[in-house]
């Protein structure tokens, strides 16, 4: 799409609307959100109840001892507990009833569109079958559009702490169901773990016609971004906001429209930022780059959209053509067709034209 095709804000939306109204707008606005790992969805009082019927223990004695543990000093230490939590996922009916309770949320949220994330590795290497996983995921997402008003998609993440042996043998286990997930992406433990590991499985992923995005610049160098362009050919990067160090990368990710999926209240509870009021989304926009908000983990990190939306324009003093053009990014960004994304544009002015 060229610069005069593609959607632009209209000036009079932010003579008209009064800032204090912004929280409200923020709330309101039709959003796709494009980086959420749904294990990162599941509420401490859902690890209970799972916990309970599936006869799993857990070594918390309570929903409120659970949530005190969320105190997180940076990736790996909320990834321990995560995994942990994972833990209580057995039956199908499980992963289609996390599922529903993220894509709940989402709806009273505007989120119009999902694109999930999940990590099959976490729940077969417990024994827990491919086919359990996806189909239980999959469920959920085909009753999300009718019910919900939500589309809603599965991209399935390869753990990089894991080999790229065991990223095949995955891809493997997952080929019978992959109509049911649009396209692979890289998670879990970044430093040490470049993307380059996985060149292999991603050129194979990308035969076999799956969209690709990977973690990349949440924790480790923009060495590491650069590889995920140039290496495994990703056409989003997760997080990115270290990218900001290195000028060369930030032009290439704005020339390119390279989306970035940045998750701001994750950032804070991970310690990537000291506070929300230095967060750089502000800084990656104005270097015209496509960023948007998401919610990595919602459970864990304090927030859904709207609570991610609402307390980084509060924190960090962002307007009304900021929350356009994020909004406007995240279907950009989507891997939605270009009349599907048009149409959902067409909302988003819809809303601001009469807020
Ligand atoms: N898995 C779940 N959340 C993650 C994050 N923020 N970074 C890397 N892997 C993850
Ligand atoms: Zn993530």
């Amino acid at each position: 799409m060229t610069d005069s095709s593609r959607p632009h804000f209209d000036p009079t939306f932010a003579q008209r609307i009064p800032a204090g109204r912004l929280p409200e707008l923020l709330r309101a606005m039709p959003k796709a959100e494009l980086h959420m790992h749904i294990e990162g969805s599941l509420e401490p009082e859902l690890i209970f109840a799972l916990a309970q019927r599936n006869g799993v223990s857990i070594p918390y004695a309570s929903v409120e001892d659970l949530r005190k543990a969320y105190a997180f000093t940076n990736l790996q230490s909320f990834l321990d507990i995560y995994y942990a939590g994972a833990s209580v996922l057995l039956k199908e009916q499980d992963f289609y009833d996390m599922a529903w309770a993220y894509l709940e949320r989402a709806a009273a949220d505007h989120v119009v569109h999902t694109e999930m994330f999940f990590d099959p590795q976490t729940h077969t290497a417990r024994g827990v079958s491919m086919e359990t996983v996806v189909t239980g995921l999959h469920r959920a997402c085909v009753d999300a559009l009718p019910k919900l008003g939500v589309s809603a998609s599965l991209i399935l993440c390869f753990l990089r702490h894991l080999s790229e042996e065991e990223a095949f043998e995955t891809l493997e286990q997952a080929l019978p169901y992959r109509d049911k997930f649009i396209g692979v992406g890289l998670d879990s433990s970044e430093v040490g773990h470049p993307p380059e590991k996985f060149a292999r499985v991603f050129a194979r992923c990308r035969e076999l016609g799956f969209h690709l995005v990977a973690h990349a610049g949440e924790e480790g160098p923009p060495a590491y971004v650069w590889s995920a362009l140039d290496v495994l050919k990703v056409e989003r990067v997760d997080h990115g906001v270290q990218s900001a160090k290195d000028p060369a990368l930030m032009k290439r990710l704005a020339q390119d429209r390279i989306p970035l999926t940045v998750c701001p209240l994750s950032n804070l509870k991970l310690c990537v930022f000291p506070d929300l009021a230095q967060h750089n989304l502000g800084a990656l926009l104005d270097a015209g780059l496509v960023a948007t908000v998401n919610s990595d983990d919602p459970a864990y990190f304090g927030g859904y959209m709207n609570q991610n939306f609402t307390q980084t324009f509060a924190a960090t003093g962002l307007g009304v053509q900021q929350a356009w053009q994020l909004a406007a990014n995240s279907f950009e960004g989507s891997f939605i067709d270009a009349a599907a994304k048009r149409a959902y544009v067409d909302r988003l002015n819809a809303v601001f034209a009469t807020f």
